[in-house]
């Protein structure tokens, strides 16, 4: 597994629980906002109305359930690692999705301090805490499954760099479909 090509596009497709998340949040989100409207000591909202509950575990969740999925698929076919069980993919999936919903809440907290409204162009906190997150997530919890699909140059550098454009398409494909009222 020393080829880089391999490891970058191995390591694209083992995140992809963590890009989904975020696209999944707009469809479950909606209710339950998570900061219950309370403001910060700065008299701003802590997060604001775009996070909601039903979106971070629901995004979560879809977000696992199509991890699962799609690891499996590399389970059977093995192309890529021949990873050790079931155990392995159902932490990872979580522990992606999660973190990466985390780090977007984190993302708005930052921007709400800093004076972006919600729905406000973050720029790189729109992109990078979700990605940093989820990889921390793993990393922290779960370092086994870090260490075998992710922990490389190659990897890491592909995520890193293909997210922001990544997520950019999918914001611009979600105003196009009517989901979002900001292509960002
Ligand atoms: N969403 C949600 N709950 C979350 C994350 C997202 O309900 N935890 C939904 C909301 O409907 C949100 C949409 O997904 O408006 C898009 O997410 P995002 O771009 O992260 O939120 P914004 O509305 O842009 O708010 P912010 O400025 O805080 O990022
Ligand atoms: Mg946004």
């Amino acid at each position: 597994m020393a080829d880089p090509v391999i490891q970058a596009i191995q390591g694209l497709f083992f995140f992809i629980p963590a890009f989904a998340a975020n696209s999944a949040a707009v469809l479950t989100g909606g209710r339950w906002k998570m900061d219950f409207g309370k403001n910060f000591f700065d008299g701003r909202r802590i997060l604001g109305d775009g996070k909601t509950w039903s979106g971070y575990l629901g995004g979560s969740l879809l977000a696992s359930a199509l991890g699962m999925l799609l690891y499996g698929l590399i389970f059977l076919l093995p192309v890529f690692v021949n990873y050790p069980d079931a155990y392995f993919a159902l932490f990872g999936v979580l522990l992606l999705s999660f973190g990466s919903l985390t780090g977007d809440t984190l993302g708005s907290f930052i921007k709400r301090r800093i004076g972006i409204d919600r729905g406000g162009k973050g720029y790189l906190l729109d992109q990078i805490p979700f990605v940093l997150m989820a990889l921390l997530f793993a990393a922290l919890f779960y370092f086994q499954f870090f260490r075998y699909v992710l922990f490389n140059i190659p990897a890491l550098i592909v995520i890193v760099v293909i997210t922001p454009p990544l997520h950019k398409a999918v914001n611009v494909l979600g105003y196009k479909l009517n989901r979002k009222d900001v292509p960002w």
